[in-house]
Formats: structure tokens, C-alpha cells, sequence
């Protein structure tokens, strides 16, 4: 049956394909037949042409210890090198980082300002804690420079930075720092949200109580509000900054050292620390920045996520530094204080690029749809999408109305363990068509298998959406759990009989060999653009005393994509008296366990659950059940099929 309606298809803007790295499709054929042909001759080509090496690599791929691969062993090279100092000869005065202060202060940070700075950065961390290659450093930072130039300190280093969400509460942020037994966490007392100051210190002294590893906390004061010191453990960024030298030698890196962690959701309650590699990750966040946002070397590029997620790493730091762009950080709330304001720092700056998430864009529709016309954004080319399916209502919009009818939407398709995009048009050659990731990135071995006969799914027909060959900016392990690298990755799919790398997600080819992704086949759900784990929601919501049993869902949300359905047992059999108060209580512990953004759109307190005789949950009933569908499957045989009336009795009255 097919799933998908002919689409229509938009042809890139010629003006602009003019002068697109890759023109027209018969180019990127060209350079997907090279990579197929000559795959390390491909991969080695770019990795001599766009890095700066101390030392050469003697090997390409190494992929004998499969899945732990090696790309571009034997050379040496430093990630902040790569992002800063070879700039300075030609672009010492462009703007590195353009930022925006949540009440429109601003500054222009040039690449040899982010040089100095970054260096005064690095030398703090080593001289004043001792900060050395290998140590892992958390980062639990608003969206201020200080935070890039943390990260950028860490890698010239050598230092593993791991950062933290700063919506991430004080638990969440333990369970983090324990795992990755980072020796310093650095913070700032808060920053603004609306021209309100709010607070981050406390969250890390909150987070840090009782935990034995962290020795030093780095403060930057941000919106000097009053927070507590603790003798000998925190320091203030901001002094001790003053009299550090501006010159620190780059650390150099084996290519294959460890860049970063970040913790991401999986199927279980326990977050995995996703790590990168330096020469791999560096070199494909460079390779997409260029091809598919295309900047120029006068353009402005904006990408509107945190540094706390992937995209804030690879898009407004990594990627746009390593190839020299200037990038747009913004520290405050799009919407705020109309839905203009995007629009109106694109006039301001003249924005080349614009990159966010679909949440965002169905926000920015719904509550100021005609906002854009009020600004002069003609600067515009390229916008971009990631995190989640945009629906073709927003698309449109964000099409006509934000990109003038001549803009490219490229609808990049990747993940926290991809590094960079993997599936997305190329806006000076693939034809579009709305809310569709179209193709491969050349140089990506992208395909949707059966997972039952590992065989390449036909038109229309959904499949897994797999990469059958390393990359160089694949995830190179789950920080201490090599078996749950092994298992989570590339325990699903084999074509050949050779295991290949699975992202967990379910797509279909249309007739022109266009991937769509449908989502996630396991038990994650997508919220705003971010991935949560239903059980690590479930395992929050667990710890409350009165809690007997529960099962989370997504349910479609109009705005957050999905939105977070809770089915709640309690212990007391007394019934719920008041609903709303008892679902605060629920909600509050997992502000308390998690943080806001696993609050649940909707509980509902249930007799019971609906199970197999072998007790487990059906969930694809209670996903049904949510989304107020028909139940179609048998229930006949479980334990108590009484308890899915009920349940639908009480969704129903909600
Ligand atoms: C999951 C990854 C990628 C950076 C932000 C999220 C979903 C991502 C798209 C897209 C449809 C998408 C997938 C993926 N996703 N991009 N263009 N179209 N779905 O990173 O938290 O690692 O989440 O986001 O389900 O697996 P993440």
C-alpha cells in the first residue's frame, strides 16, 4: 500500500546553482559514483584537500576491529587548530561568531579575538586545574561565547568535553558527570530568558552533592546574580581569566582521540555518551557545512539550536569555524518578544543561511505568520530543518513566506551518532519536495534494508534506514559499554551477512528513489526536535513513592511534533481524588529527575496496563489508545483484556 502521495517537486534556484559547490545532479553522481568506486580513495581525498595535518595519515580506514573503526590512523591534527588558527592568515578580521545577547547585546568576535580568547581558555583549564588530554570536562552552559570558547579550549587541549543541556536537572546532570567521571564542570551563575535573569550555579552545586569526582567548578559570571561559592571547589571564570597569556600550543591528537561525548536517549532509563572522534567528525562537519548550507566566504549563517545538542556542536560551532564561516549565536528565545525577531536579525545581519527545527517553524507560522514580510529578508538562500519530520502546512509556509519562493529547504536527516547530516538535498542540485530528506550525501552509503533479508527495500515499502559502510563521523563508541555500542548500532540489520549500522529509524523510498524517514521503529519518541527515551521517563516517573507501574507514549503534538503520554498505576487503591494535583506531583518529579523537557503532555491514571500473560506491556496498544485510533490487533489474549476498555473509556472522557 502506498504510504506516500506524489509530491510536488521544486527545482533549485538557477541564479544560485551558478555558483553552487555542487551544481546539478549529474555532479553529485558523479562524486556518489566516486565514493562507490574508490571508497578510501574518496575519503582520503577529502581528508588531505580540507584538513591541515601535524602529521600525515599512513592508512585510511581501518575497519578489521569492526565495528570499532579507525579513519585516517597515523595522523596527527588538532581540532581548534583546524577551527581557528588556520584562519589567521587569511581571515584573522572576519567575524568568527556573531552573538546576540537575549536583550540585543551583541558582539562581533573576529577569528583572531576567538584566538586569544580561546587560548587564554586553555591555558586557565591547564594551569589553574590542572586540565590535561583525555580528561573529560562537562559543559552545563547557556548559549554565550564563553561556551564555544569552552569547547574549543577542551579540544586545544586535548581535553574530552561532554556538554550538558542547561534544561537538564541537577540528577540528570549527575548521572552525567558520574559516568563520565569528569574532573571539572564548567557553568555560569545563569544568563537571560525574556530580559529575566535565571539560574544555572545552583543546578551544579544541586548536581554535585555527594558526587566525588568533580574537583573544580569554572563559573562565568553572566547575569551576576548572587550564587554561593564553595571554598576551593568554584572559581570565578571572569578573574581568574585576567592574567592568562593568549598563546597555548595546540595539543596535537592522534586522529582517532576523542573529541567529545554527548549523552543522548536510548531504549533504556540509562542515557549513552555518544562519543566522537576528532579527524573523522571535523572533517564531515566541514564537508556538509559547505555543501549543504553552501556558505560563501561573506556569507552570515544562523543555526538557532543549543550547544547542548548535536546540532548546536557540529552546526554553530565545529562545522561553520572548520571552514571558516561566520556564525550566528543566540542566546535568547525566537519568540521573544514577537515572532519577528528571527526575522528581524536577518535584516539586521543579513542572514545568508537559516537553519532550525520544525518545532520552531510551526511556532513561528502559528503565532506570526505574517511576520516576515514585515522585514527586508532578502539576504536569505539557503534554510535548512533538522530534528524531525516537518509537515507540509509548515513547509510551505517556511517555503513561500521565509524563503520568497527561491530559497532551498534542505531537510537534513541525521543524528547525535552520525555527527553530521547523512540524508539531505543539496541546495544548488537536488530537486525538493516538501518534508522529504530526498538523498544520500555523497560519500554516505545510506540505504533502507528489510531487516529480515537485509536486502534493499522496494519503492514504497517502509524498511530501516541503514549506512551499510563506515564513515568518518560515525559515533565511535558508547563511553564505557562497548557491548551496548555493539548492541544498540549493529545488532538489528545484516545485508551480506555483515552487520551495518542502523539509526533506529523507519523510511521508504518514493518512485524517484527519494528517502523519507517515518520515525523511530523502538520505544524513543521525538519531542520539539529532540529525542527522549520512554524509559528514561518511565524510570523518572518510577521513583515516585506511589507509583505501582507505568508506560510512556508518544502522541502526536501540534507544535513539539510528539508530545509525552504518561499511563500512570498508582500504589494506593483509594482512587486519584484530584487529578490535575496528583499529575503537578508526577510532573514535578520529573522536572526534578529529568528536567522541563520531559514534563508529559497528558497523564492518565489507569487501573491498569494492558499485558501479554508473559507480563510485557503492550504499548502499541497504548499508543493507539493515545492517539485515540482504533484498536485493531486481537486483545483476546491478554492477562486482563478488560483493562483496555477501560482505559479508552477514560482517554476518551480526557
Ligand atoms: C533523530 C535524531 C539531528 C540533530 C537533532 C536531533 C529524527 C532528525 C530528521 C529529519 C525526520 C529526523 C530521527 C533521528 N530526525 N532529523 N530531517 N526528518 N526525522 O538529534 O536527538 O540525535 O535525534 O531525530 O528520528 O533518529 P537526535
Amino acid at each position: 500500500m502506498s504510504e506516500i502521495q506524489t509530491k510536488p517537486v521544486f527545482k533549485p534556484n538557477k541564479e544560485f546553482a551558478k555558483t553552487a559547490r555542487i551544481k546539478n545532479m549529474c555532479e553529485y553522481q558523479a562524486l556518489q559514483d566516486e565514493a562507490m568506486e574508490n571508497y578510501e580513495g574518496f575519503w582520503g581525498r577529502y581528508a588531505e584537500e580540507k584538513l591541515d595535518w601535524m602529521e600525515p595519515f599512513n592508512e585510511v580506514l581501518d575497519e578489521s576491529n569492526f565495528p570499532f573503526v579507525k579513519w585516517f590512523n597515523g595522523g596527527k591534527l588538532n581540532v581548534a587548530s583546524q577551527c581557528i588558527d588556520r584562519h589567521l592568515e587569511s581571515r584573522k578580521n572576519k567575524a568568527a561568531i556573531i552573538f546576540e545577547g537575549d536583550r540585543g547585546d551583541k558582539q562581533i568576535i573576529t577569528y583572531l579575538e576567538l584566538y586569544y580568547q580561546v587560548n587564554k581558555f586553555a591555558n586557565l583549564l591547564k594551569e589553574d586545574f590542572g586540565v590535561k588530554k583525555g580528561d573529560r570536562v562537562v559543559i552545563y552552559m547557556p548559549m554565550i561565547p564563553e561556551a564555544a570558547f569552552a569547547m574549543l579550549a577542551c579540544a586545544r587541549l586535548g581535553a574530552i568535553h561532554s556538554i550538558v543541556f542547561g534544561g537538564f536537572s541537577a540528577e540528570a546532570l549527575r548521572d552525567r558527570i558520574e559516568d563520565a567521571e569528569a574532573k571539572v564542570v564548567i557553568t555560569a551563575d545563569g544568563a537571560f530568558r525574556k530580559t529575566k535573569p535565571y539560574m544555572l550555579k545552583p543546578v551544579v552545586d544541586a548536581a554535585l552533592e555527594g558526587c566525588e569526582v568533580v574537583e573544580k567548578v569554572l563559573v562565568v559570571e553572566r547575569n551576576n546574580e548572587d550564587v554561593e561559592w564553595v571554598a576551593g571547589r568554584d572559581y570565578s571564570y571572569n578573574e581568574l581569566i585576567k592574567d592568562k597569556s593568549a598563546v597555548c600550543e595546540a595539543e596535537p591528537m592522534d586522529a582517532e582521540d576523542p573529541l567529545f561525548l554527548l549523552y543522548t536517549s536510548g531504549s533504556t532509563g540509562k542515557p549513552k555518551g555518544v562519543q566522537h572522534n576528532s579527524a573523522g567528525y571535523i572533517l564531515w562537519a566541514q564537508m556538509t557545512m559547505e555543501w549543504v548550507f553552501d556558505v560563501k566566504e561573506n556569507d552570515t549563517y544562523w543555526c538557532t539550536a543549543d550547544i547542548g545538542w548535536i546540532t548546536g556542536h557540529t552546526y554553530i560551532v565545529y562545522g561553520p569555524l572548520a571552514m571558516g564561516a561566520t556564525t550566528v549565536m543566540f542566546e535568547g528565545v525566537i519568540t521573544y518578544p514577537d515572532a519577528g525577531r528571527p526575522w528581524k536579525m536577518v535584516e539586521e545581519y543579513k542572514i545568508n543561511q537559516f537553519y532550525t527545527a520544525p518545532t520552531a517553524i510551526r511556532v513561528l507560522h502559528k503565532t506570526g505568520e505574517d511576520e516576515p514580510k514585515k522585514y527586508d529578508i532578502s539576504s536569505l538562500k539557503v534554510l535548512g530543518t533538522v530534528g524531525e519530520p516537518i509537515d507540509p502546512p509548515a513547509w510551505k509556509w517556511y517555503y513561500e513566506e521565509v524563503g520568497q519562493s527561491k530559497c532551498a529547504i534542505v531537510d537534513t536527516y541525521w543524528q547525535t551518532e552520525t555527527g553530521g547530516h547523512i540524508v539531505s538535498p543539496l541546495p544548488g542540485a537536488t530537486p525538493i519536495k516538501p518534508a522529504c530528506a530526498t538523498l544520500p550525501l555523497p560519500g554516505i552509503m545510506g540505504e533502507i534494508l528489510d531487516p529480515e533479508t537485509g536486502k534493499k527495500v522496494g519503492v514504497n515499502e517502509k524498511g530501516y534506514m541503514c549506512v551499510t559502510r563506515p564513515w568518518p563521523s560515525m559515533i565511535r563508541g558508547v563511553w564505557g559499554d562497548p557491548e551496548r555500542f555493539i548492541k544498540s548500532y549493529f545488532g538489528d540489520v545484516k545485508k551480506d551477512d555483515k552487520a551495518v549500522y542502523f539509526t533506529g529509524d523507519g523510511a521508504i523510498y518514493d518512485e524517484d528513489g527519494y528517502i523519507t524517514i517515518t520515525g523511530r521503529t523502538d520505544d524513543v519518541i521525538n519531542v520539539s526536535g529532540h529525542r527522549m527515551g520512554t524509559a528514561e521517563v518511565e524510570a523518572a516517573i518510577k521513583k515516585h513513592w506511589n507509583v505501582a507501574e507505568v508506560a510512556v507514549v508518544g502522541k502526536p503534538h501540534e507544535i513539539k511534533g510528539e508530545g509525552i503520554f504518561a499511563y500512570v498505576v498508582l500504589k494506593s487503591d483509594n482512587g486519584v481524588a484530584d487529578e490535575i494535583e496528583e499529575m503537578k506531583i508526577i510532573n514535578s518529579h520529573i522536572k526534578q529527575e529529568i528536567g522541563n523537557i520531559a514534563v508529559c503532555d497528558d497523564i492518565v491514571f489507569a487501573p491498569g496496563l494492558p499485558k501479554t500473560r508473559s507480563g510485557k506491556i503492550m504499548r502499541r496498544i497504548l499508543r493507539s489508545i493515545a492517539k485515540g485510533e482504533e484498536i485493531t490487533q486481537d486483545i483476546s489474549t491478554l492477562e486482563d483484556p478488560s483493562v483496555v476498555e477501560k482505559i479508552e473509556t477514560m482517554v476518551k472522557s480526557k
